[in-house]
């Protein structure tokens, strides 16, 4: 017996890297899961992995910067599986690395629209479909940089900083009605993305590593784990956190003393 048995759980961008874990574990947990991705190639191929796994599951082509679209897919979570208990926001938009000056307009705002509003629009109707529930549990997916700091991304950690602010804003409005809001901090993670850069350039994986007292880049899966136990009953007095899955990565950020044999 999974520990989310009988539940409806929606997962945006989940169409693969952390998107897709998340969704496979909350079906092994037995939820029905709601896959939402503006690929539907990806958001397929989700399914059909849960499905094979004997699982229940439904793709849902969703931009989240888009409220209509967001209206649709939470929608599609009532309309089809009768109500949503357990969301993961986890979509992301990226642009590459540019510094302040280099960073164009466009970019900041199109980034900015999937990255921060699209977890505003998530979370707004996500939670209105909650409380006609009775209850709930959203996580958002942060980033863990959001407490430090990177160069070349300041719109990726400005949107992630204003997720920890809606994570915990909504935390304090939401808790009264049952509704828990959390966040979960991922470190690196071997994604396709990070496999691609590692075959261009070794060294920055290295650098990453260096950086992570574990001394080792998280499989999504292991990230994934921590998100849907933050829905489960196991987490039921969590709440208004963010959870780090960073192999300790931040300690390691902020002293410079993650390497083994580095300053003294
Ligand atoms: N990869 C890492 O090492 C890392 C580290 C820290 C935090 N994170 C965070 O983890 C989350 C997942 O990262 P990932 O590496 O798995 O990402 P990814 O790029 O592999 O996957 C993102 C998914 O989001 C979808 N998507 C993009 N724009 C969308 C939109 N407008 N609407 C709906 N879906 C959209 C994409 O199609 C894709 O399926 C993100 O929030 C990211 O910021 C990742």
């Amino acid at each position: 017996m999974g520990q989310l048995e009988g539940k409806v759980a929606l997962v945006t961008g989940g169409g693969r890297g952390l998107g897709q874990e998340c969704c496979r574990i909350f079906a092994r947990e037995g939820a029905k899961v709601v896959v939402a991705d503006l690929v539907p190639e990806g958001g397929a191929q989700t399914v059909q992995l849960i499905k094979d796994a004997g699982g229940e599951a439904m793709f849902v082509r969703a931009d989240v910067s888009s409220s209509a679209d967001v209206q649709a897919m939470v929608k599609a979570a009532v309309d089809n599986y009768g109500g949503l208990d357990c969301a993961v926001n986890n979509a992301v938009r990226s642009v590459g690395r540019h510094s302040f000056a280099e960073l164009s307009e466009e970019d900041w705002d199109k980034t900015i629209a999937v990255n921060l509003t699209g977890v505003f629009l998530c979370m707004k109707y996500e939670i209105r479909a909650m409380l006609a529930r009775g209850a709930g549990a959203i996580v958002n997916v942060g980033s863990g940089n959001e407490h430090a700091s990177a160069p070349g991304i300041a719109y990726y950690i400005a949107a992630k900083a204003g997720v920890l602010g809606l994570t915990r804003v909504a935390a304090t409005e939401y808790g009264a009605q049952r509704i828990r809001v959390n966040a979960v901090g991922p470190g690196s993670m071997w994604t396709p993305l990070l496999r691609e850069t590692a075959a261009r350039d070794p060294s920055h994986v290295e650098f990453l590593q260096n950086l992570t007292p574990l001394q080792r880049l998280a499989e999504p899966s292991e990230v994934a784990e921590a998100a849907v136990w933050l829905c489960t009953d196991s987490a039921s007095y969590v709440h208004g956190h963010t959870l780090l899955a960073d192999g300790g990565a931040m300690l390691g950020s902020l002293s410079g003393y993650a390497k083994p044999g580095g300053p003294k």
